[in-house]
């Protein structure tokens, strides 16, 4: 069958299995939702009928020879790439796949510090090395900026002997490093490039966006079609360049992908995937526009800063992802995070992300312009109800690390648990983070300094959820004996 982007091979074969009526001896042990009425009524026959597990009829993701392999190969054409999985574990394990696919224990990869917790939890199962580039921080926004191209050069030549460069195309607030130039840079010397493409599915789609990794001939991306792609959550691609081996790929994919896949998130992506190539430029034409409306009028209401390519300075922002709405907000007295649990407590608006000095509001196609016109409002609301004056706030989204051991030894290191007062100039062995975003404050192996424990204390005061630790409630840590 000749195959085209009106084609979404894994949601045709469901629906034509689901017409077939076929008896269920198999799992999942629900049976189409008859063993499981009240989940049935809650979530709907016609989507429990098609809870299916792998069969020759509708392939399987572990090995795919026939539908799945058709869809797989639809999505590298839509997204210019030379192969792509279907990812069911989010975008973690499209993250944890390519950094497994090119490191080996003791292996060096340079990145970004502020790389998602998955990229670092990636070193802990591989036992890679970490070649930390502390990204540039914006002084007035306090958040962290893209890789220099100066910065990306010193540590290629200080290590020429690591095995890949990793990338953030864009950070979680849109920021974008000059793409092209870092796999220029890291392809001579014959390093691969991973990109962490959670944050930038529409890029492949839209009009102006930044490069795409496939574009910019990255040799593996990330990317999470649950977020701006509109699949389910859970569901993401994985995308490779042509030097890249796929039946290697799939063997590294397969030592933590689950033996069984949910059609349900199989076929989000299959759908997902054919309304981008069929209509993702006037998607993602509508979703830039609500954003620049929204920047525009927040921007008016006054104190709060809605930033956008203005911030473009060529280097550590080469670029800007307009499609993000972020807003700075320590100029009206208030946290971030103190807006974000203002908006849903107050307003019943929920957004993305709120930290110490900044909101992230999730615009996409699915939001209706009285719904921007509601959040515009609650916004000037909160600041004239809520607002205070800026004194005593901290603002800096990004400490400097200082490493001292590799993420795998310290995680599997003997420790002990110790009053969060009483770990400073001690090593962490887990994990501290505010989430969203999910950017580590502190990664195994690094050293607990007083700022540290300063900012943790006082993200805790402000509200953020703070994860990744053995101890729920955050008032001790781990550390290395
Ligand atoms: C930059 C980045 N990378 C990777 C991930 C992991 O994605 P997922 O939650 O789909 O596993 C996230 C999640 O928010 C992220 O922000």
């Amino acid at each position: 069958m000749d195959l085209s982007q009106v084609n979404a091979p894994i949601y045709e074969a469901l629906r034509k299995f689901r017409r077939m009526r076929v008896v269920p001896f198999d799992v999942p042990g629900h049976k189409r939702g008859r063993g499981n009425m009240e989940l049935t009524e809650f979530l709907g026959e016609d989507c429990m009928n098609v809870d299916v597990n792998s069969m020759k009829p509708l392939d399987n993701l572990c090995h795919p020879v026939s539908v799945i392999k058709d869809a797989e190969i639809l999505a590298a054409d839509a997204f210019g790439a030379a192969y792509a999985f279907f990812m069911v574990g989010g975008t973690t394990s499209a993250v944890q796949s390519m950094i497994m696919y090119a490191c080996k224990s003791g292996d060096k990869i340079i990145m970004p510090r502020n790389v998602h917790r998955s990229a670092i939890n990636a070193l802990i199962l591989t036992g890679a090395v970490p070649v930390y580039v502390d990204p540039d921080v914006n002084e007035q926004l306090g958040i962290a900026l893209g890789m220099t191209t100066e910065q990306i050069e010193k540590a290629i030549r200080e290590n020429p002997d690591a095995k890949a460069v990793m990338v953030n195309n864009p950070t979680y607030y849109g920021i974008c490093s000059d793409l092209r130039r870092i796999t220029e840079l890291a392809h001579a010397h014959g390093m691969l490039v991973l990109v962490d493409e959670a944050h930038g599915t529409h890029f492949y789609f839209g009009e102006n966006f930044p490069v795409t990794a496939m574009a910019a001939g990255a040799d593996c991306a990330s990317v999470s079609m649950h977020k701006s792609g509109g699949s389910l959550t859970q569901s993401s691609f994985l995308l490779m360049g042509k030097n890249i081996n796929p039946d290697y790929m799939r063997q590294v994919i397969n030592l933590t992908q689950t033996t069984s896949a949910s059609y349900l998130l199989l076929s989000s992506l299959d759908i997902s995937r054919k309304r981008l190539a069929l209509s993702g430029r006037e998607i993602f034409a509508q979703t830039v526009e609500m954003a620049e409306y929204a920047r525009e009028e927040i921007n008016n209401i006054g104190g709060y800063y809605a930033y956008s390519r203005e911030l473009i300075n060529g280097d550590s922002v080469f670029d800007f992802d307009v499609s993000k709405l972020s807003v700075f907000t320590l100029p009206i007295g208030l946290a971030g995070i103190e807006v974000y649990d203002l908006l849903r407590d107050e307003y019943d608006i929920q957004i993305e992300f709120g930290d110490l000095g900044n909101i992230l509001a999730y615009i996409s196609v699915g939001d209706r312009k009285r719904d921007i016109e509601r959040l515009i409002s609650a916004m000037a609301e909160i600041r004239r109800r809520f607002g205070k004056t800026e004194a005593n706030m901290l603002s800096h989204e990004y400490i400097a690390p200082i490493v001292s051991e590799a993420p795998r030894k310290a995680f599997y290191a003997d420790k002990v648990s110790v009053p969060l007062d009483e770990a400073a100039g001690k090593v962490c062995t887990e994990f501290v983070m505010c989430y969203p975003p999910g950017i580590p404050i502190l990664a195994p192996g690094e050293l607990i300094t007083p700022e540290i424990i300063e900012y943790i204390k006082y993200a805790k005061e402000k509200g953020c959820q703070m994860t990744g630790t053995e101890d729920l409630e955050l008032e001790h840590l781990n550390i290395m004996t």
